[in-house]
């Protein structure tokens, strides 16, 4: 057995229900951008996002383009440190005629993904909506509701299909509970 999946407690979110997510956001999308004038940019948030990325922007049916930034808010362990930085920028001249979906793995504090809608708002953006596929409401540092959701998870730390515990775990293609022993020595 892989090494990795011994140390997953449970499986939280299956590869079944990851995948109809992935097809009622995009439905979702393409309801709402179907507009002439919109210029769709699907804004993936680095490394935990490329995977939901991938799966959902494969079934989106209208035109679209991609970006990445890079942030972090989070050091090596499970708390976030509250600041975001930013390690990888949007650079992109046309940014006022841009309609920019955020693609985020996971909210938490919100502290990341409300200060990233601000500051794209602030470069000029047309406009500005955030998507996650997982969010976990009872942890709000800051008051942040997103504009598309996978799921709500309770308050434990999740591992699998892109996110990490010390760049651990990304592969899985399920989301799953990391067994506290894991990070407890922290
Ligand atoms: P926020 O700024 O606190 O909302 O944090 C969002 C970021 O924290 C996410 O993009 C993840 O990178 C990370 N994060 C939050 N909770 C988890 C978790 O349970 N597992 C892995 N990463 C997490
Ligand atoms: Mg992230």
């Amino acid at each position: 057995m892989d090494g990795n999946r011994c140390e997953i407690e449970k499986v939280l979110v299956s590869e079944e229900e990851i995948d109809s997510i992935t097809t009622r956001i995009a439905a979702e999308i393409d309801r709402d951008y179907a507009g002439e004038d919109c210029q769709l940019v699907l804004l993936c948030i680095l490394k935990g996002s490329i995977v939901f990325m991938g799966d959902l922007m494969k079934k989106v049916t209208v035109p679209l383009e991609i970006d990445c930034m890079k942030v972090s808010s989070y050091g090596a362990g499970t708390q976030t440190t509250g600041n975001v930085n930013i390690h990888l920028d949007l650079l992109r001249p046309d940014i006022d005629k841009c309609d920019i979906l955020i693609i985020e793995d996971i909210i938490d504090s919100g502290v990341t993904l409300s200060y990233l809608k601000k500051y794209l708002i602030g470069k000029g953006a047309k406009s500005v909506r955030t998507c996650t596929l997982l969010d976990k409401p009872s942890r709000r540092k800051v008051e942040f509701t997103p504009d598309y959701c996978g799921t709500e998870i309770p308050d434990e730390f999740v591992v699998g299909y892109g996110l990490d515990y010390d760049e651990k775990y990304r592969a899985l293609p399920y989301v799953g509970v990391l067994h506290p022993s894991v990070y407890s020595k922290e």
